[in-house]
């Protein structure tokens, strides 16, 4: 009999990535074939995001897309991940299409739930937590890259940001127990993986229940513990995010000083460099102590590139505040940052703020914004240029077969030329040319 075949799509961040991995795992256990395009699959599933506006109407014209170019009819529809968790029943109103809406923590009961609507249910909702004992093992076969590997060792969010829709749409903070991440990163060393990112949205929380697989790891924190363990694993690179500033201490930058394997790269979100702004969005930190964390990265014995995010707009914020966050940018020397337009999303606290700025403020200070870091990325990119760099190859690039590209420990992308059979390979790159986001340069 011909088996069932689901098509999904990710929009969203690596921990959707991660979960679209594990769904996916589940559903090739169960006798579900995966396909990669929407048109000749049986089911289609979105795996969402709602972190921001935009993201959630892309789910819903994405579905529209897929509904009108169905060939059958018969095509089961679903949404997955945080927007059917925070949406529910509501999204089958929304897209009538639908038939199964799965929330974040409910992924593992997907062959069931498209088993039932194969039976006949119209539709099923499911926002449950996870069931007892289930583990997340992701085949290697599912994962996104046969070299780069995401790794979840902490689920969920307690730090309620005001701005921010995470901690409602995936819970409370659940850290997976050291001994199975360190088991899943020697499982995928063996398989041949070189890269593991160490993912959650706020990994630097991680608070196991056990000390299991900690043991015998010096640090003061469990998560500076966890990166010696899993350094100790002897996979050649680890690299880790999101990293919340308030947990962010001295031992992360030890364990990163002794652990050549642990990559020297920190994405640290600031959010602002308004204080007035960071206690509105409840952050838990003045400027002054992103600073601190800042210095300690940048006195590392390795140079730790550092990267952030940055919301403009956020209610209330006045010019004055925005220039702090530009003078905090000039400051920090960024290798890269991630600038959002402050985008309202109901339900959380600073949707009932006063002052909301007009969409074309917040354009205005978003460019002023990227001009400022235009600048600063251009001298930090322009001094790799007669350099060499360690590369991970990933891909033929995109722009022409002629390249490879990969990723440096420090999380730049490089392109050089070479062959195919250097991917997978970790390579000396002498970097010629240095671009806005990227550097070119040639296998040493
Ligand atoms: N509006 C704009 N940006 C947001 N982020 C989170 N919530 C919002 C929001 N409501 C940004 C933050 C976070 C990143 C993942 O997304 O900068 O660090
Ligand atoms: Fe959202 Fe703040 Fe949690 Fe990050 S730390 S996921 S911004 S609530």
């Amino acid at each position: 009999m011909r088996k069932t075949s689901v098509y999904i799509e990710t929009i969203g961040c690596q921990m959707n990535v991660a979960d679209t991995e594990r769904a996916a795992s589940r559903l090739r256990i169960a006798g579900y074939e995966l396909v990669g395009d929407s048109e000749s699959a049986d089911v289609v599933l979105f795996n969402t995001c709602s972190v921001r506006a935009r993201a959630e109407q892309k789910v819903f014209n994405r579905i529209g897309e897929v509904r009108k170019s169905s060939r059958h009819g018969k095509q089961i529809v679903g949404v997955t991940g945080c927007v059917a968790q925070l949406e529910g029943a509501a999204v089958f109103d929304h897209a009538p299409g639908v038939s199964l809406v799965v929330g974040t923590r409910a992924t593992d009961r997907l062959p069931k739930i498209i088993e039932r609507i194969r039976r006949g249910e119209r539709r099923i909702l499911d926002l449950g937590e996870r069931d007892e004992g289930e583990t997340w093992d992701v085949s290697p076969a599912e994962r996104h890259s046969p070299h780069v590997a995401f790794v979840p060792i902490i689920e969920g969010c307690n730090k309620f940001c005001t701005y921010c829709i995470v901690p409602y749409s995936r819970g409370r903070e659940r850290s997976r127990v050291a001994s199975e991440v360190v088991a899943e990163v020697q499982r995928l060393l063996r398989s041949g993986f070189k890269e593991v990112h160490l993912i959650g949205q706020n990994v630097n929380s991680y608070r196991p229940e056990t000390e299991t697989g900690l043991e015998g790891f010096n640090g003061a924190t469990p998560f500076s513990r966890l990166l010696r363990a899993v350094a100790a694993t002897g996979v050649p690179r680890i690299k880790f995010t999101t990293s919340f500033p308030r947990d962010f201490h001295q031992d992360i930058i030890a364990a990163i000083d002794e652990c050549g394997n642990l990559c020297n790269w920190v994405h640290l979100p600031a959010q602002s460099g308004s204080d007035r702004v960071l206690r509105l969005m409840r952050r838990g930190h003045k400027a002054s102590d992103y600073m601190r964390r800042v210095e300690a990265i940048k006195n590392a014995r390795r140079k730790i590139s550092l990267t952030t995010d940055i919301i403009i707009g956020f209610p209330g914020e006045t010019e004055k505040d925005f220039q702090a966050t530009v003078q905090l940018v000039k400051q920090c020397q960024y290798d890269g940052i991630y600038i959002f337009k402050y985008s309202e999303r109901k339900g959380t606290p600073a949707a009932a703020l006063l002052g909301k700025l007009s969409d074309s403020e917040k354009t205005a200070r978003f460019q002023a914004l990227h001009g400022v870091q235009q600048g600063i990325q251009s001298e930090i990119y322009a001094s790799y240029i007669g350099k060499s760099v360690s590369v991970l190859v990933e891909a033929v690039s995109t722009r022409s077969i002629e390249d490879v590209t990969g990723h440096t420990t420090c999380n730049k992308v490089v392109n050089f030329k070479g062959v195919a059979d250097l991917i997978g390979q970790i390579v000396h790159v002498n970097v010629t040319t240095a671009k806005q986001h990227s550097l070119y340069g040639a296998l040493v």
